[in-house]
């Protein structure tokens, strides 16, 4: 098997070398026993999660209790925070399937991720006002009601309402203070109040619903709404009969159906020593040096925060090999940053069609002199990208096959006869947004390759993966929109 998928390997590679690279190599190879391993773990956590309050994947009730059809009407305002910007849009939705959409972005520093939580709400309050005046069609001050607002608040709330919950951790690299524990609904509102600002929110939305309810906006159908972006985790639509932990709510006495926020990013997180993740020790330096420490398990394998610090772990170590393996024992400003190595890079290096563009890419990514980047130099770093990106890729495919399992439109390959019938499956829409999923080279089809392994080729072929641009902005109007609803029913 090559070493590299795509280039041959170099003739001038050297034996210890080689030796180096085929001893590094399967600690990052998931063979399709282990992806069903790993799938049939998630189901696992699924149903804990379902089961109980205080769950590592929290599997969160939304309290949204179905998807759009396309025909829903109405203007809204949506706010959202969770990757790398702060947006507010103005969302009219048109009823066919359609929607406007204006928006402006504001820069939210690290300051305000790390410092106090009050001071981040007001930023956010602040950026609304903002809007309002340079940008939104809508004139508050000539509305005799509140403006409706959705909060698209991308971290794991546990909601007890649409517009009601605890933030339960932070994640991505955010941890202001005096926000965990506290309902986020209510300091926005709070930030709003203070500023006299005809603004109410209505409704906490998670991006994954938001992607979730996009999708089936626009396209009529949708079953999983996913992220892989700076973060990653799924929302999917789960019969209330089978979410044990609501027995007896007033809001599920009529049965139904309600979207589930899995958190999935969560997965295996306590799992310690016996964890189902295929850990290296370049996972583990990662996990140590992070803010998070044994949190967010999967979601450092997968997410764009985290890839390009793994291949950074990677890099040094065959930079410090003795005889090194790496530009000569040279390392540069960018390897030696902790989350120095952007993943932009890795993708930079694994878009690179010949030797001679990888060589100008790693040159260019690591802030090296194009002389320090040998041809090999550059084989090696597109050998390391592709397989710490491959691993993500198919440990995506793990995730999603697992919702394909849960709401029983597919069979886990392997693990005999589930109880329920399968669904027939004609189309299975997958609606996603984020840089991984939108940019990333060959995410897809590393995906789907192990979706394939998981679930089989007919599955695989009937799971229709469509980007849900957008989907923060005009999720949270959607889900404004069932808030009213709910209020005036
Ligand atoms: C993190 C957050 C989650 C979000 C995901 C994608 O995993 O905890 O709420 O959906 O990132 O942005």
């Amino acid at each position: 098997e090559p070493l590299v998928a795509s280039l041959p390997t170099p003739a001038d590679l050297p034996d210890y070398a080689r030796k180096t690279l085929e001893a590094i190599a399967p600690g990052f190879k998931l063979t399709d026993d282990r992806l069903r391993e790993i799938t049939h773990s998630f189901l696992h956590d699924f149903e804990l999660g379902l089961s109980k309050y205080g769950e590592p994947m929290a599997m969160i009730p939304t309290y949204v209790t179905g998807v759009p059809n396309g025909k829903e009407t109405g203007t809204f305002l949506a706010l959202d925070l969770g990757g790398t910007n702060l947006r507010v849009c103005e969302v009219k939705l048109l009823g066919n399937h359609k929607f406007e959409l204006r928006q402006q972005k504001y820069k939210v520093s690290d300051t305000l991720k790390t410092g106090e939580a009050v001071a981040l709400f007001n930023y956010m309050a602040d950026s609304v006002d903002a809007f309002l005046t340079e940008r939104a069609s809508i004139d508050p001050n000539q509305q005799n009601e509140d403006l409706l607002l959705g909060f698209t608040f991308s971290f794991p709330v546990e909601q007890t309402a649409l517009a009601r919950g605890e933030l339960l951790t932070w994640t991505k690299g955010f941890s202001a203070k005096n926000a965990v524990g506290h309902d986020v609904g209510q300091l926005l509102q709070d930030a709003f109040d203070r500023r006299h600002m005809h603004v109410k929110c209505v409704a906490i939305v998670n991006d994954t619903v938001g992607t979730l309810m996009t999708r089936a906006y626009t396209g009529g159908d949708c079953l999983l709404g996913s992220i892989f972006g700076t973060g990653t985790n799924g929302a999917y639509v789960e019969d209330i009969s089978r979410i044990p932990k609501l027995a007896g709510h007033p809001a599920v006495a009529n049965g139904g159906k309600m979207v589930i926020n899995c958190e999935w990013g969560a997965f295996n997180n306590t799992a310690g020593l016996r964890t189902v993740l295929p850990s290296t020790p370049f996972d583990n330096k990662l996990d140590r040096e992070s803010i998070n420490v044994r949190k967010q398990a999967f979601e450092k394998f997968i997410s764009g925060m985290y890839q390009g610090e793994i291949l950074r772990n990677i890099l040094l170590t065959l930079v410090d090999h003795q005889p090194p393996i790496l530009f000569k024992g040279e390392s540069s400003a960018t390897l030696n940053k902790h989350y120095g190595l952007d993943t932009a890079v890795m993708s930079d290096v694994e878009n690179a069609q010949t030797l001679a563009d990888v060589r100008t890419a790693v040159s260019a990514g690591l802030g090296l002199p194009l002389e320090s980047v040998s041809d090999l130099d550059a084989w090696i770093v597109r050998w390391a990208a592709e397989m710490v990106a491959t691993r993500a890729a198919k440990l995506s495919g793990a995730a999603v096959a697992a919702i394909l399992v849960q709401t029983r439109h597919a069979r886990l390959q392997g693990y005999g006869d589930p109880a329920e019938p399968i669904k027939t499956p004609g189309v299975m829409h997958v609606g996603v947004d984020g840089s991984m999923v939108e940019f990333y080279p060959h995410f897809e089809e590393r995906l789907r390759s192990a979706l394939r392994a998981l679930v089989g080729e007919e599955a695989e072929k009937a799971t229709k993966i469509g980007m849900a641009k957008d989907g923060s902005g005009v999720g949270a109007a959607l889900c404004a929109l069932q808030a009213m609803k709910q209020l005036t029913a």
